[in-house]
């Protein structure tokens, strides 16, 4: 049975929730599971933004049926060609051999990589600003590169302020009934999964994502429908205020992380004390990971939501334990930078967690490390109180300051 949503008198939703995927594209979990938009225009001509993932392909082509209503399908816009949202366009192609299909030079390529039907005597290629009239609607085509791929473009529909928006503004997690973020908590229930799900998809990308803004403010956006999520048609301008912060790298919040690694406990002792005196100095927003029990998506999440960040591992192997080792590569590779931070190395014979660290940190943009380095030898002693109480001082002033 297919389940279509009216969006306006003459825009369907037809995308479907996948509950089952443990991990979106094979690392990060999605508890929650995902849903994969797409939608239908019945204009003169009929639309399809976008297709679906094989997981729930069966549900979006009943879906697309139904929309269309008997009608057959004349475009079909491809916004973004990573297979969560194209693995259907054969099948697409199939259903309804003359469809033309609508995307840029690069997209046209991709499709000829991804699949082997006839792409050129379909192909209709759209240049940056181009647009493509379907009886009352035109729609623009505004090119947004690295906006998770290099092919990708978000489409503005001029009659209604409908911005098709690809990958940006989506998030992590299926959708159950309630199709917009205005019908759910999304701020307490969603604004996690949204943040995890920008930084570690399009984090790297923060340059290209404020091009995108950019762009964006220019037009009078009434709706916004991206390929995954919730539609947002209120409160638009604080989801966009979200993707600056996240985009400029600036911390979303004044307050103070730590994650550290452990094997025997006493690091995760160590911070425990450091925890306990910067609470004894006002500190209130204070969150603690083992970057072993949380996966570092959530971890990396974390680090561009506070502005203080504690990394704490033994040495192991004369190498930074390697779960610590992973988040810090994943943070480089996010080009994660504008933090205060702190760094506790620990060990029993070598120590060289903590000059290994500090060399990571370093090559990332403007992490400040606001601390001498702290080496444990085995566990924390007395006479370490005060290098403790000089750390505590220095995270204190920077989630306060
Ligand atoms: C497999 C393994 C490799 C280790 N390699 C080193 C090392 O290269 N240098 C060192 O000083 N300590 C090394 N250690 C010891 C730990 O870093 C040390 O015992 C530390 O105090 C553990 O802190 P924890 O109590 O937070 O687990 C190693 C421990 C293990 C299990
Ligand atoms: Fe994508
Ligand atoms: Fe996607």
């Amino acid at each position: 049975m297919h389940n279509i949503r009216k969006i306006a008198e003459d825009v369907i939703y037809v995308g479907a929730s996948d509950r089952r995927l443990a991990l979106f594209e094979n690392v990060y979990p999605i508890e929650r599971g995902v849903s994969y938009n797409s939608y239908v225009v019945l204009d003169e001509s009929t639309v399809l933004l976008d297709t679906a993932d094989h997981s729930v392909s069966r549900e979006f082509l009943e879906n697309v049926e139904a929309a269309l209503g008997g009608r057959s399908l004349d475009w079909l816009i491809v916004n973004h060609m990573e297979p969560d949202h194209c693995s259907v366009i054969a099948e697409i192609v199939l259903r309804y051999p003359d469809v033309k299909i609508v995307g840029n030079q690069k997209t046209i390529q991709m499709i000829k990589q991804f699949f082997s039907f006839d792409v050129d005597s379909r192909a209709h290629i759209v240049k940056d600003g181009d647009t493509l009239t379907t009886g009352k609607h035109t729609f623009a085509f505004v090119f947004a590169p690295m906006v998770h791929w290099p092919e990708v473009m978000v489409t503005f529909d001029t009659s209604n302020g409908f911005l098709f928006s690809a990958d940006a503004f989506g998030t992590f997690g299926a959708l159950a009934g309630n199709i917009y973020a205005d019908e759910l908590d999304f701020e307490k229930e969603w604004l996690d999964d949204a943040r995890r799900y920008y930084i570690n998809i399009v984090g790297k990308y923060g340059v290209q994502v404020m091009n995108t803004l950019k762009k964006a403010a220019t037009l009078p956006i009434k709706m916004i429908l991206p390929l995954h999520g919730p539609i947002w048609r209120e409160n638009i301008g604080w989801f966009i205020s979200k993707y600056q912060t996240w985009a400029s790298y600036t911390p979303e919040e004044k307050g103070l992380l730590i994650i550290y690694s452990t094997i025997y406990g006493d690091t995760a002792n160590a911070v425990d004390v450091l925890a306990a005196a910067a609470a004894e100095r006002g500190v209130r927003n204070i969150h603690m990971y083992d970057a072993s029990k949380t996966d570092v998506s959530v971890l990396v999440s974390e680090c561009f939501r506070y502005s203080t960040i504690v990394f704490a591992s033994p040495t192991y192997n004369a190498e930074i334990f390697p779960k610590m080792e992973m988040l810090l590569s994943e943070l480089r590779a996010h080009a994660f930078q504008k933090r205060d931070a702190a760094v506790i190395e620990n060990g029993t014979w070598a120590l060289s967690a903590g000059k290994k660290m500090s060399e990571i940190l370093g090559s990332m943009k403007e992490i400040n490390i606001i601390a001498p380095v702290l080496s444990i030898k085995s566990s924390l002693k007395e006479d370490q109180m005060g290098a403790i109480e000089e750390m505590a001082d220095a995270l204190s002033e920077s989630v306060r300051g």
